[in-house]
């Protein structure tokens, strides 16, 4: 059985102001379009079809809020069960809106990302629950599509593909996606990674971090550590120069792409959440 609410195909976008402002040819993938408002629906539509067909009751995650909304809202789809596990008070507003209008199971722990990640897998294990981080590969698979629609919708691969890094499981996503045309990555990683604003991306110990490694070696990327400042400056030139608002972790990409001063070049820059999941945000 496939479980869909209509994930991917989500707009390239051209961003004229901003492009002239960095002196290079700058475009979107817009992926606050998807069904739950995150890039999460591709990978999660894919797990969880996949828990589906190995009978399962459950499934389970640990999560920043985005991976939750979307495992709260297909596995709903799917007649399934659905816990998550999250840092207690650092999950943005909306996020926890859409994990109960789903009626997924909360489990809020006085702890880390990373120890809501223990809690997950024990979950998994104990319970007989699907564990839908993206160490389950059927997220990373999910995920990859967006890489070939960007390299429909392009005509080829850019220059320059830029995303956010926390986890690093959507890095591994693109890079797999793209196959044999692979684009420069610049990653965008929050300095303050404990305690960043930016809270989808508050992440101390990075899943994929040695992936995102190899990843970044093999095409001479980088990943560029950015102060809050950056982050929100960022943030605030997509919504105010080309009317995309997003929330704040999905400004990374375009923030390391300032930092590191990059002209001339054909970038595709991934915004990966929309603005209304964090409305606290702004003020
Ligand atoms: N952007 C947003 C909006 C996210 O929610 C996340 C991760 C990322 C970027 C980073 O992607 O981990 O693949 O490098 N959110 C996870 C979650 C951790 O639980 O929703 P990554």
């Amino acid at each position: 059985m496939r479980v869909t609410l209509g994930e991917g195909s989500t707009p390239l976008l051209h961003a004229p102001r901003l492009s002239e402002t960095l002196g290079l040819e700058l475009w979107v993938k817009w992926e606050g379009a998807n069904p739950t408002g995150s890039f999460k629906d591709r990978g999660m539509a894919l797990a969880v079809s996949r828990a589906v067909e190995r009978g399962a009751a459950g499934v389970v995650c640990a999560s920043t809020g985005n991976t939750a909304a979307a495992a709260a809202a297909y596995a709903a789809r799917a007649g399934l069960r659905a816990v998550v596990v999250t840092s207690g008070g650092a999950v943005a507003r909306s996020k926890l809106a859409q994990v109960r209008a789903a009626g997924a199971e909360l489990r809020e722990i006085d702890g880390t990302f990373n120890d809501a990640h223990h809690e997950a897998q024990r979950l998994a294990d104990q319970e007989e629950l699907v564990n839908v981080n993206s160490i389950n590969p059927d997220r990373i698979e999910g995920q990859s599509s967006a890489a070939r629609e960007v390299l429909e919708q392009l005509g080829g691969a850019p220059d320059v593909l830029a995303l956010p890094f926390g986890g690093g499981g959507n890095t591994v996503a693109y890079s797999r996606g793209f196959g044999e045309t692979q684009p420069r990555f610049v990653l965008g990683e929050a300095a303050r990674r404990c305690d960043t604003f930016a809270s989808a991306i508050r992440i101390a110990e990075p899943v994929h971090r040695e992936e995102v490694r190899r990843v970044v070696e093999r095409c001479a990327g980088e990943v560029v550590s950015l102060s809050e400042k950056r982050l929100a400056s960022a943030w605030h030139a997509l919504a105010r120069e080309e009317g995309i608002f997003c929330e704040p972790a999905s400004a990374a990409g375009l923030a390391a792409v300032e930092a590191a001063g990059l002209r001339d070049a054909l970038v595709v820059c991934v915004v990966t959440g929309h603005g209304l999941k964090d409305p606290d945000a702004v003020r």
